[in-house]
């Protein structure tokens, strides 16, 4: 009755409706910021990180390390990144020699068809993750043939593959175009989801929102498998990222990021991709899925190895993980997020009738 009595007045209900709009948009735009924090990578924290002792734990002075000049248009050929590399062993491993590294880090790259990305970007990290002492290899993990990329699912096979070479503590995946300004960006996880990337040049240095967890991202090795990895039924471009942050953040985990001045990326340059159709409606049923799509589900049935190679800067899983589906898997049931606005709309709908 109440409502009734109030819907009558139609001009205070538009005023009513337009308050409770401004309100939702600020609580969505708002909602998840308490999840993400800017802080320091936490080993800054861990007195060992100090108290260095021979042949003990890596000490990295971080106030010696800074900002590096990145050319995104510099002609980098791979024999001269080979040859300032040489110390790096085959398949692009390396480990400091006068102290034990905090954590042995796996460096995942999805890729296809970026040659002159990775170049850049094999330079650019060979150099960083010596400078900061860390035992790593980089993986590059390619999809073989010409059907729509699968970002998530070419990293959750990075995960599987690398743990067959070696049990990594730590995974970092990592777009080929991304390339770090700044060298106090320490390449190790922490207890949470450590987003690398908080400020891209082509985001004007700003996280676009405060789930983003797409281009660089670190997580360790017991959370990675928490979280399931990323959804394998993305294909083409966009929200497998928005799907693994949603994961993340179901499972307890923060989003934590350097600081803005610190987590600094340049992306080369290329042509922008089309947003995939499905991944929206994709996205918007995550919450059904995420148990039951992932690194869990990842069998043979989801890929087959082609060749693994060593080459002397990174080790080259290339893959075949076959097509996406007709009809790809979307769960009809209506996601939490969407009963908030269906019950709003129906109410200025029964309003607006009467
Ligand atoms: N990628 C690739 N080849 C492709 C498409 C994507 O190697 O044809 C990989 C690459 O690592 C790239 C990442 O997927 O950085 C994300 O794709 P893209 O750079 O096109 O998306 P953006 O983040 O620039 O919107
Ligand atoms: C897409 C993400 C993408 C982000 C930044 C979002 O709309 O869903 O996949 O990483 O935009 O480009
Ligand atoms: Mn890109």
């Amino acid at each position: 009755m109440g409502l009734r009595r109030m819907c009558l007045k139609r001009r205070n209900l538009l005023h009513l409706a337009t308050a409770v709009y401004i309100l939702l948009v600020v609580y969505s735009l708002t909602n998840g910021n308490g999840r993400c924090r800017y802080e320091m990578q936490t080993i800054f924290a861990d007195p060992m990180f100090t108290d260095y002792v021979e042949g003990g734990k890596c000490r990295v002075d971080i106030s010696n390390l800074g900002l590096v000049d990145i050319d995104l248009y510099e002609e980098a050929n791979i024999t001269d990144v080979e040859t300032a590399n040489e110390h790096v062993a085959i398949g692009g491993k390396w480990k400091p020699h006068d102290c034990r590294s905090w954590q042995k880090v796996a460096i995942l790259v999805p890729y296809r068809n970026r040659w002159q990305h990775l170049v850049l970007l094999l330079k650019r990290l060979h150099t960083l993750l010596q400078k900061q002492k860390i035992t790593y290899q980089i993986f590059v993990i390619e999809q073989e043939g010409d059907e729509k990329f699968n970002r998530g699912r070419l990293l959750n096979i990075g995960v599987k593959e690398s743990l067959k070479e070696d049990n990594f503590d730590c995974f970092i995946f990592h777009d080929v175009d991304l390339l770090p300004e700044n060298d106090k960006n320490i390449y190790y996880c922490d207890n949470q989801a450590r987003h690398l990337a908080s400020a891209i040049d082509e985001m004007r240095y700003h996280v676009m929102y405060y789930n983003y967890a797409g281009g660089v991202i670190a997580v360790n090795h017991e959370n990675i498998f928490r979280v399931n990895g990323y959804s394998n039924v993305y294909w083409g471009w966009g929200n497998e990222d928005d799907d693994f942050s949603a994961r993340t953040i179901e499972t307890g985990l923060l989003l934590t990021r350097p600081p803005q001045y610190i987590g600094r990326y340049k992306m080369v340059r290329h042509p922008k991709q089309w947003r995939a159709d499905n991944g929206q409606d994709l996205f918007l049923t995550w919450r059904s899925r995420w148990r039951t799509d992932g690194l869990s589900s990842l069998d043979h049935t989801l890929y087959k190895v082609v060749s693994k190679e060593q080459k002397a800067l990174f080790t080259q899983v290339t893959v075949d993980i076959g097509k996406p589906p007709p009809h790809p898997p979307i769960d009809a049931r209506m996601p939490r997020e969407s009963w908030i606005w269906c019950v709003f709309y129906q109410i200025l709908k029964f309003c607006l009738k009467n």
